[in-house]
């Protein structure tokens, strides 16, 4: 898109402007926009209900211009089906819905998303058990600053990279496989889904029918949740998207190493956004520029890295990493000869506080930066005294409780 490009043009004129060697690479890769959606609601008595499919008309936030809610990959397709809720739609959740005599075989599933299913495997599991469709809502992580006023857009593609060139490059002009090729099909969905408003959501999930849903489904969930379904509602569900070549841009800038310039250290993020990208991924791309900043400053003073540092700035990351892994693809020999080490930022500012997820292996490692870096918000306090004042607050919340140390 036209403001994708932009933000190409203004990575490398960072770069650029910074003194640094920078080049861009493009690749062509099969993406995935929608063309046009609707959700139906036919109720027994008669009543049809329209559900808004974007944030439009549902928040004062609502922003315009952006492009409609959708999963990457989807097919197209109309389908119609008594609607069941799932859950998180895993292989427990439905086991659950069976033993409720609940068959999913023929429906329309509406799945709370998060935790640990990928949206692609949520999908296929539906599509596994007989599902026609998938409607898919997220609730949002409260405790990180997001209240569920958005409508998560994602892609549904198994695996990583461009369809079209599984294992090599996808290069203009290069050899690719045809869009009909079973071993590119087998990474799509075979049944349509699409992300739902929670409102919308919600207007399903309170007209459900049969049996009554788990008390733990109900508990762990924000919805107004009693029935799991069928019964009462039916769903008219079309999706209707297309597929098509575009060309997308890898951004690099290198420092030389000074001693070992045949090492790599790779510093990366992903550039591509579904809408605007505040967090995901401008704020990691921030930091990732500051750092690319404060490095040409120090070389200024004659600084230079020992190995070389090759800062990354990926393109189509949200399609299923496809930027990062055809340039991968594209120097495989030589990346598995010299990278060292690759760090990926994403998500790096997003909500009140500081958290932290690693292996317990850099437990003292975080312990100790936190300890020296200054909270931004205090003229005082360090990163690490703000985590720790946070995670007594949520733990006394949680358990209601106070903890005398931590
Ligand atoms: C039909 O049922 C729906 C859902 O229960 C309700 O909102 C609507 O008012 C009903 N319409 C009529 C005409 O009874
Ligand atoms: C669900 O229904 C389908 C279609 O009627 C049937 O083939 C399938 O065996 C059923 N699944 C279970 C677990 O009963
Ligand atoms: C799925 O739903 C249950 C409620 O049954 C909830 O407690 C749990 O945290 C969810 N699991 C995941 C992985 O999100
Ligand atoms: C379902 O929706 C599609 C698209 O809006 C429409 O063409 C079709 O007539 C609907 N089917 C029913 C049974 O309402």
């Amino acid at each position: 898109t036209k403001p994708s490009l932009e933000t190409t043009h203004y990575v490398k004129t960072h770069f650029k402007n910074l003194g640094l060697e920078t080049h861009t690479v493009p690749f062509k890769t099969l993406l995935s926009y929608p063309l046009r959606a609707s959700v139906s609601l036919h109720f027994d008595n008669g009543t049809v209900i329209n559900l808004p499919l974007n944030e439009i008309g549902i928040s004062s936030y609502a922003p315009s211009g952006l492009v409609q809610p959708y999963h990457a990959y989807s097919p197209s397709g109309t389908t119609q089906g008594d609607a069941v809720f799932v859950n998180n739609g895993t292989e427990d959740d439905y086991r659950a819905l069976e033993v409720m005599g609940v068959n999913v075989s023929g429906c329309i599933v509406i799945v709370k998303k998060g935790g640990s299913l990928s949206r692609g495997a949520a999908v296929q599991i539906a599509e596994k058990k007989g599902a026609l469709g998938v409607l898919m809502y997220a609730e949002g992580d409260v405790s990180r600053g997001s209240f569920g006023f958005g409508v998560e857009r994602g892609t549904v593609m198994r695996g990583v990279g461009d369809p079209l060139t599984p294992g090599w490059a996808g290069v203009e002009d290069g050899e690719r496989l045809e869009l009909e090729d079973n071993k590119i099909l087998d990474r799509f969905p075979g049944i349509p889904s699409l992300p739902l408003p929670f409102e919308s959501a919600q207007v399903i999930l309170e007209s459900l029918g049969g049996p009554e849903a788990p008390q733990k489904w109900r508990d762990s969930s924000r919805s107004k949740l009693s029935r799991v379904g069928p019964g009462q509602v039916m769903v008219n569900f079309t999706y209707q998207g297309e597929k098509k070549l575009a060309t997308i841009h890898d951004v690099f800038a290198v420092i030389r190493g000074s001693v070992e310039r045949d090492r790599y250290v790779l510093l990366g993020n992903h550039r591509d956004a579904w809408t605007y990208g505040a967090v995901d991924p401008n704020s990691g791309t921030a930091a990732l520029l500051d750092i690319a900043r404060r490095y040409a400053l120090l070389m200024r003073k004659g600084w230079n890295p020992r190995r070389t540092i090759i800062f990354c700035s990926w393109d189509a990351e949200e399609f299923g990493m496809i930027g990062s892994t055809e340039w991968v693809e594209q120097n495989l020999v030589n990346l598995g000869a010299k990278a060292v080490a690759y760090l990926n930022v994403d998500c790096a500012v997003q909500g009140p506080g500081f958290f932290a997820g690693a292996t317990p292996q850099l437990d003292d490692l975080i312990f100790e930066v936190t300890k020296k870096v200054k909270d931004p918000d205090s003229d005082v306090a360090t990163i690490y005294d703000k985590w720790t004042t946070m995670n007594r607050i949520s733990y006394v919340r949680r358990h209601g409780v106070h903890l005398s140390k931590c």
